[in-house]
């Protein structure tokens, strides 16, 4: 069953991303920062989470925001002191700053992306993957931004997750341009476009 994630679920959310996208910058920062990072998806009307239980447990998720600066602004705004703990024991690595000088500036560019959506995450629980529950996830989140009026989402996928590259092909997303981020790691856009009928 798909439904959208409510702020009880962002315990289990965090878990499924820091154990399917052990890479990740986001990850690196720790649990309590996905958390944080989350649910200000859950509580900013611009993005949302849509999950997939299985006998009452959460196997997958995908996250989505059509503008990732209010995921920003709610946590500057309501969340700095939990930021601040989230990530105390990270604050002394300069590389950090650099992280998220550069996630800034890729959040001003998508500014100026009209009707569109960035699909942010997206996770299967391991021992379940293959069974259609990534692509389900997508497709529901698609028909959703489509009625919303969005014509294409875009998603960055690090050069280190090469085997989901096959999963967005399969989706009908398509390559569309190559970024370098976090200490010149290439990721690929992979991009949908919403067919109107
Ligand atoms: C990407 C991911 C969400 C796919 O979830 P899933 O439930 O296994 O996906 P589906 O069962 O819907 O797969 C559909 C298709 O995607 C492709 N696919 C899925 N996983 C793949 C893999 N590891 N390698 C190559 N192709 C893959 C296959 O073509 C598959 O079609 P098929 O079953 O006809 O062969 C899951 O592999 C995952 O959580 N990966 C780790 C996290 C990640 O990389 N997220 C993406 C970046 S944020």
């Amino acid at each position: 069953m798909i439904r959208n994630a409510v702020k009880d679920d962002v315990k289990s959310i965090s878990d499924l991303h820091s154990k399917c996208i052990y890479t990740g910058f986001l990850t690196s920062l720790g649990n309590k920062f996905l958390e944080l990072f989350y649910c200000a998806f859950i509580e900013t009307k611009s993005s949302e989470i849509l999950v997939y239980e299985s006998d009452g447990e959460i196997v997958g998720f995908v996250s989505c925001s059509t503008n990732l600066k209010d995921i920003l602004k709610y946590i500057i705004l309501h969340e700095l002191h939990t930021l601040f703990f989230a990530v105390k024991h990270k604050l002394l690595d300069w590389k950090i700053y650099r992280n998220v000088i550069e996630d800034i500036l890729y959040f001003r560019k998508t500014k100026y992306r009209v009707n569109s959506a960035e699909l942010v995450s997206i996770c299967a629980r391991d021992d379940m993957r293959g069974n259609g529950i990534g692509s389900a996830l997508v497709e529901e989140m698609i028909g959703k931004l489509k009625k919303q009026g969005v014509e294409s989402v875009a998603t960055l996928v690090s050069d280190d997750l090469q085997e989901s590259k096959g999963f967005y092909e399969k989706n009908g997303f398509r390559l569309t341009g190559k970024i370098k981020l976090h200490n010149n790691k290439e990721s690929s856009v992979y991009t949908y476009k919403i067919k109107r009928q």
